[in-house]
This record gives structure tokens, sequence and C-alpha cells, in this order.
């Protein structure tokens, strides 16, 4: 990476316990602010280029994705917490750092056969990009892999996703 990937790196923001007491939360916010990280990040995300539309984790995978999407001239799909979508296709439960979770893939949104890259802004414990593995998968589509931002390598997250491509930026 360029001047602006590394200054990006050096944007990423830690927050001592957020969400709750003894979480050292990794806050993406000020790369996404700073327009050359921004676009520096936003590139890299999008470099592999071999997928036809790139699914976006809500809430921070949603700005990161659309713009990798458009980056890249594919659609973009936002997978949802659940309660938000006036109609699912599918839904899966998984576990969190601090909690557990559901994701919901919007009706008519992926369809069979296309090839899916998952962008989020950090990879914890991997419960997140399994399940959104899981619903491209079950929509009958190609998970090609994952791009993130930040992975969190103590959390071992990618066991949670074997034989998967995921491209993390950086590691801490
Ligand atoms: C965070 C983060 C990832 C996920 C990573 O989202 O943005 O999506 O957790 O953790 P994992 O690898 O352990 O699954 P969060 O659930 O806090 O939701 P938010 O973006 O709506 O705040
Ligand atoms: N930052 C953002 N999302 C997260 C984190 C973090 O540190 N840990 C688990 N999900």
């Amino acid at each position: 990476g360029g001047p602006a990937l590394k200054r990006a790196a050096g944007l990423v923001r830690e927050v001592p316990d957020f969400p709750e007491p003894g979480v050292l939360f990794r806050d993406i916010g000020p790369v996404l602010a700073d327009p050359d990280a921004f676009g520096a990040v936003v590139h890299a995300l999008g470099r592999r280029g071999d997928f036809d539309v790139v699914v976006g984790v809500e809430a921070r995978g949603f700005l990161l994705g659309a713009a990798v999407a458009h980056a890249c001239g594919t659609g973009v799909v936002g997978l949802r917490k659940p309660g938000k979508l006036p109609a699912v296709a599918d839904r899966v439960d998984y576990d969190l750092e601090y909690g557990t979770a559901t994701l919901e893939l919007p009706a008519d949104a992926l369809e069979s056969g296309q090839r899916v890259l998952v962008v989020d802004d950090v990879l914890a414990t991997g419960g997140t990009l399994g399940a959104a593995r899981q619903l491209a998968d079950k929509a009958g589509c190609e998970a090609v892999g994952a791009a993130v931002v930040l992975e969190l390598t103590a959390l071992e997250g990618r066991a949670a996703v074997p034989d998967w491509d995921v491209q993390a930026l950086f590691t801490v």
C-alpha cells in the first residue's frame, strides 16, 4: 500500500471499555472521514475484482461496501440486523465477541450464481463473516471471499471461515 493506506492505518482509533468493560474497541470512523485514507481503503478492498456483487454488513460494512461496489461498478446488497427489512429471504444467527446476533438477507437481492465479495470493517471472532458466507451460500451464490479493513488476530476469526479467502488491509 502507498502513503494514504499507511495514513489510514494510523487513523484507526482505540476505544477502551466499549461496548462493555474489558473490550478494546477499534473504531474505523476516522478512516472513513479522511478523504485520502477512505479512497485508499476502498480501492484496496475492491482490488481482487473477481466478484459480481458486494455484500456489506450493517452497519459500518454498509459505508465501505457501497463505496467498494461503486468503485468496482457492481451493485451492493446490505445484510441487516433483525426486524429492519420489509421482506426477508433468509436469516442466520451467530456469536459475537460481546453477545449474539442475527443477520438477515433481503428478499430478491442476490441471484443464484453471482460471485459475492463480503465487505466489513473489522474481523473479530469471525461470526459475522461466517453468517454472511452462509447467507450467500444458501442463496446459491459463490462467496469468493471477504475484505475487511482490520483483523483482530488474537480472536482467531479466520477459523470461523475456513478455506475462505479473507483479505485484511491491517492486522492488530
Ligand atoms: C462489528 C463489526 C463487524 C463485527 C465483527 O459489528 O462491525 O461487523 O462486529 O465481529 P465478529 O468477527 O466477532 O463477528 P457490530 O456487531 O458491533 O454491529 P454494528 O456495525 O451495527 O455496530
Ligand atoms: N471494532 C469494531 N467491531 C468490532 C470490534 C472492534 O474492536 N470487536 C468486535 N467487533
